[in-house]
């Protein structure tokens, strides 16, 4: 029987190199979507904060919520019945879907499962997630 000098030919080593790179290509995007993800959750343990302006008291009816865009996500501010003005993260606790301000009920409600949070704490009211929306604090300055 006669075997090759070499058992590698040069078809079969270009397809190994492509695997490789490709390989490396695949580990490589996950290492950086990685990176990513730990630096935006390392920033949200750390307390990294930035100020937005996101509305002025009398833009906000009583009862009324806006959307505030900023720091990387989304934030609903809300203004309660009483003239207290709240702001959580709009991200829903169970699987990051945006939360949104159900006026008719006075609280906020997640679409994707049913959820539904107080307007006040962000607790939970009912639904799936085990915690409330995430609170930002909020200042009013004036009428800012
Ligand atoms: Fe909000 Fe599931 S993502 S309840």
């Amino acid at each position: 029987m006669l075997t090759p000098p070499f058992p590698v030919t040069l078809s079969d080593e270009r397809r190994l190199d492509r695997r490789r790179f490709l390989a490396a290509l695949g580990a490589g995007a996950l290492l950086a979507s990685g990176g990513a993800w730990f630096a935006r959750r390392r920033d949200a343990r750390a307390g990294v904060t930035t100020a937005i302006a996101a509305a002025t008291v009398a833009d906000l009816a009583p009862g009324e919520a806006r959307v505030v865009a900023g720091g990387g996500g989304e934030a609903l501010v809300v203004r309660l019945n009483d003239g207290a003005v709240a702001a959580f993260d709009r991200r829903c606790p169970h699987l990051g879907c945006p939360v949104v301000w159900a006026a008719a009920n006075g609280r906020f409600e997640c679409p994707c499962h049913g959820a539904a949070f107080d307007a006040r704490t962000g607790g939970v009211l009912f639904g799936p997630p085990r915690t409330g929306l995430r609170p930002i604090t909020i200042t009013v300055d004036e009428e800012d």
